[in-house]
């Protein structure tokens, strides 16, 4: 059975057009003139009936509603057999309290992101009696879904913003934020929708894989900034930019992956306008812009 990825939402959070932004992404998603995107989400199967869903984003019941391979299969069957979060971020758990009505599925995440999830009694909405919660210490393999192993692996990033004390650590090697690195279908895929700094560990983990979902949070480290828009920084947030010397782009260059997809982009980023130079130069780079209910299949 061939590995399938399916991108249940392209963008960072806030989304394309975000509620409270005017900016020219924004505006011209808001008139039609650029493709809307949801929040940070992705289905996964390994065997074309079980799928996985790698972060649950504030979009996800429109998300599910617009995804003919999770659509129900009875009166409460649904081919969903597990959630998986990546780090604590809103727009990765919010998506979670949707998921509530009784519906058995299992919940995994690190230890650390699971005691998040644990010290927040919203979250208590997923009956502990239906939806297993299933800590996963980094590095161990476990079952995703039927036909699909998993393994967490650090990534430098930090801790949900919601949680940042005065002083903020943005390359923290921990259980914060990870990524997912998956075998199915007799492939290899990588999952990394933030990460701060490509380090060596992640460029010997990526090589050779045949498809990385990549943090394409930003294009330009200080875009925000120059757009008016706030004074954060990607680096700030933990977010490495697509462009310059440090970007991904660059960093991805001698790193042997047959497809790089960007997904988890701001809606500033302007790779997210076609036609656009930057999404030329991207692509030239041989990377993919992800885009809602955009289907890869190895
Ligand atoms: C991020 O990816 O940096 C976070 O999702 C930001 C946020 O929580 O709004
Ligand atoms: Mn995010
Ligand atoms: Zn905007």
């Amino acid at each position: 059975m061939a590995f399938r990825a399916l991108i249940l939402g392209a963008a960072a959070g806030g989304g394309l057009p975000q509620w409270n932004c005017g900016c020219e992404n924004c505006t011209l998603a808001r008139a039609g003139e650029i493709p809307r995107q949801t929040q940070s989400s992705l289905a996964v199967t390994g065997n074309g009936t079980d799928w996985a869903i790698l972060n649950a984003s504030p979009d996800i019941r429109q998300q599910m509603a617009d995804a003919a391979p999770l659509h129900p299969t009875g009166l409460r069957s649904l081919p969903l057999h597990s959630v998986l979060v990546t780090n604590g971020d809103i727009d990765h758990v919010a998506g979670l309290l949707t998921l509530r009505e009784m519906q058995p599925f299992t919940l995994f995440a690190t230890p650390v992101i699971q005691a998040v999830l644990k010290s927040n009694p919203i979250f208590d909405a997923l009956h502990r009696d239906v939806v297993s919660r299933s800590s996963i210490a980094l590095g161990v393999p476990f079952e995703l879904a039927p036909g699909l192993m998993a393994e967490l692996f650090p990534v430098p990033g930090k801790v949900p913003l919601y949680l940042e004390g005065e002083r903020v650590e943005t390359g923290e090697i921990g259980e914060n934020t990870v990524g997912v690195a998956l075998s199915g279908g007799g492939r290899r895929v990588c999952y990394i929708p933030g990460c701060a700094m490509l380090n060596d560990d992640l460029r010997t983990r990526l090589a050779g894989a045949d498809l990385v979902l990549f943090d394409g949070t930003l294009w330009r480290d200080d875009e925000m900034v120059r757009a008016g828009l706030g004074a954060k920084t990607g680096k700030r947030m933990g977010h490495m930019s697509m462009s310059g010397e440090d970007g991904s782009i660059a960093a991805f260059r001698d790193i042997d992956v047959r497809h790089k997809v960007f997904v988890h982009m701001n809606n500033t980023n302007p790779v997210l306008r076609p036609g656009s130079a930057e999404r030329a130069e991207a692509q030239s780079g041989g990377w993919t812009i992800g885009q809602d209910g955009m289907e890869i299949v190895l």
